[in-house]
């Protein structure tokens, strides 16, 4: 693992470095991606950048020095093995009062590397119902404000899965803490629109654009009660890829299906040829 804080490489990730009154750890203000990397790689690294923008932005907290976190990536991932992992990259308000209002300094910028396992080809999933806010203030922005997810994830665990998919507030299917999600119905494949609440995750969108010209694929919102009738469900994101998921609370699914196993099929032909599409 390899640290990196306001354009310089930590000694340790561990060393204490980001002040104790940062707003980013008082009350989780900031935005951040998390990158796939492959053989030294990073996957979408500009749209990673555009969004962290956009959230930054959405969020009110001012633009991030987007070259500033180039550097940060490329020198994070320098020198590591790398034959698969992940760059997480952090933006917060900087360094402000105790409170909920903003200090008004100098945003805070961090970048952290790290070697790990790939996607396992299938996973389980349970439905939570908790929802997410498809009006609040940070709909659709990636904000460090995540402790619902961490609370959510620790509930599928402890349920035997790995991702736990929520409603919004009108009980429409939305997406998982960290995924977007897809299902099968009568041989389409179907996710839920934006206007769910649901992120504009970048797996989800380059999956709409690759997968639908060769499969049937729609954006159409529907009851989070669907994935009981769903003939397959598939989890999409920056760590899991096009996922295939073989249980979805108490219900099995055979997994990957035929469409997923297409998808999948799909994305991996097109992603091979590129690294930043
Ligand atoms: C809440 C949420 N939804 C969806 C996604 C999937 O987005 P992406 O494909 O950009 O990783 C993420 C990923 O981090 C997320 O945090």
């Amino acid at each position: 693992m390899k640290a990196w804080l306001d354009g310089r490489v930590l000694e340790s990730p561990n060393v204490p470095a980001v002040g104790v009154l940062d707003h980013g750890l008082i009350v989780g203000d900031g935005v951040f991606e998390t990158v796939a990397v492959d053989h030294g790689e990073p996957f979408a690294l500009t749209r990673h950048l555009e969004r962290i923008v956009r959230s930054a932005e959405g969020l009110g907290i001012g633009t991030p020095d987007v070259d500033l976190l180039r550097h940060g990536v490329a020198a994070t991932i320098d020198g590591q093995e790398l034959g698969f992992g992940r760059v997480r990259i952090t933006v917060t308000s900087g360094a402000g009062p105790l409170g909920s209002p903003r200090g008004g300094g100098p945003l805070t910028h961090v970048v952290v590397t790290e070697p790990c396992d790939r996607p396992p080809a299938v996973s389980s999933i349970i439905t939570v119902p908790w929802p997410r806010n498809e009006r609040g203030a940070l709909a659709g922005l990636k904000t460090t404000s995540y402790a619902e997810n961490a609370k959510m994830v620790e509930v599928a665990k402890a349920a035997d899965a790995s991702e736990a998919v929520m409603p919004n507030t009108v009980g429409d299917l939305c997406e998982g803490t960290g995924s977007n999600i897809m299902y099968v119905l009568d041989g389409q494949l179907v996710t839920p629109t934006l206007a769910s609440g649901c992120l504009a995750g970048i797996t989800r969108a380059l999956a709409l654009e690759w997968l639908s010209q060769e499969l049937d694929v729609v954006e159409r919102d529907a009851p989070i009660e669907v994935l009981r009738e769903a003939d397959e469900v598939v989890l999409v994101g920056t760590t899991r890829n096009i996922q295939a998921i073989g249980r979805v609370d108490d219900r099995t699914l055979a997994a990957p299906g035929p469409v997923t196993s297409a998808a999948q099929e799909i994305w991996a032909r097109r992603q091979a040829e590129h690294s930043d599409p």
